[in-house]
């Protein structure tokens, strides 16, 4: 074909990056691809509302269903569970790929979203979904498919640690710190998924099946978010040469005999010398420990309108290049059955 059809479902601060990013590159995204990155519509919720200037307004339709229905490939940057979980399906069912950022979506119905792509033979990508422009994904899903990972440690989520960068080193409030992540373009929708630390579960359970080559869901994930972390406990700490930084963690545990998996999400004190104590903003990282590899790190900026969209559009010119010339992206091995540890036996 000459042209990809794609429809975005979602026109927010990183879709409407995603709309820009298309038109200002299109000709490098149609060479690199193969085909032209065609955009036939945008859905969105609300097609009066004030959208930047380079969103074609013609384009913009509340109607995402009939959108989705002539589309070779979905991009989902709505977000959240309802009503996006059908339309996904949707499309995955139609044999069209889905590019999303969807983290809360994967972590809560990843076997059923790869489980509908396979039957139909659909690709599902998810760059974006997990730390931004860093590319973690990719990382643990393709560059390290011939490894076995022992640990996947991680700053997965912007928002929390600007607000705790902000406390420790400016003196902000909570409150102020939040208020300037949600300018930034950094918080959800609804703030309390970053601050409760429920957004960094969900990258936990993606990160945890991917490393592990299991399913971990969201509900396996015990978490513990920032609010109860204090002006006071953060000069403590810096005093006695340490950071707090809200950690996603996931670790292969086999220690007396018990063999399984622990994932969890919490604060925690970090060396002030530790690599991921140095991570600052709405940066993230991640540190991933294999027994070949040794240990890796993923760094770069984890939230905000264009660092996402470039992970979206890199999903999308592999996309549209498995269109054109054939092939999938790799299918994801779920063949281990390692049993979650709780906190109890680690
Ligand atoms: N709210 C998220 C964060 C956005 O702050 O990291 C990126 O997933």
């Amino acid at each position: 074909p000459d042209a990809v059809r794609i429809a975005l479902l979602g026109c927010g601060t990183v879709g409407s990056q995603v709309v820009r990013l298309l038109r200002e590159h299109a000709d490098d995204l149609a060479a690199r691809a193969g085909a032209r990155l065609e955009l036939v519509g945008i859905a969105v919720r609300d097609t009066d509302a004030e959208r930047d200037p380079w969103v074609p307004r013609e384009l913009l339709t509340a109607d995402a269903a009939a959108l989705v229905a002539r589309a070779d490939i979905v991009v989902e940057l709505i977000g959240g569970i309802d009503p996006v979980r059908p339309l996904v399906l949707a499309a995955l069912e139609s044999g069209a790929t889905v590019v999303t950022g969807n983290k809360a979506l994967l972590a809560a119905h990843g076997p059923e979203l790869h489980g509908a792509a396979e039957r139909s033979g659909a690709d599902l990508y998810y760059e974006a979904a997990v730390a931004g422009a860093v590319p973690v994904v990719y990382g643990l899903r393709e560059s390290l498919a011939g490894d076995n990972v022992d640990a996947v440690l991680g700053i997965v989520n912007g928002t929390t640690n600007f607000i705790l960068d902000e406390m420790a080193t400016r003196g902000l409030s909570f409150d102020d710190a939040l208020a300037l992540a949600q300018e930034l373009g950094y918080a959800e929708a609804d703030p309390t998924a970053d601050v409760d630390g429920h957004d960094a579960a969900a990258k936990a359970a993606i990160l945890a099946s991917l490393a592990f080559h299991t399913r971990v869901s969201i509900d396996d994930v015990p978490v513990t978010g920032i609010r109860q972390v204090t002006a006071a406990d953060m000069a403590e700490a810096r005093e006695a040469g340490y950071v707090i930084k809200l950690l996603a963690v996931a670790r292969r545990i086999t220690d007396n005999g018990t063999r399984g998996i622990s994932v969890r999400v919490h604060p925690a004190l970090l060396p002030a010398t530790h690599p991921l104590a140095a991570v600052r903003g709405a940066f993230n990282a991640v540190v991933v420990e294999a027994e070949a590899a040794g240990r890796l790190m993923f760094y770069g900026q984890g939230a905000g309108g264009a660092p996402t969209a470039s992970a979206v559009l890199g999903d999308l010119v592999a996309a549209a290049s498995h269109k054109v010339h054939g092939g999938n992206a790799p299918r994801e091995s779920t063949y281990a059955e390692l049993p979650l540890v709780t906190d109890a036996q680690t």
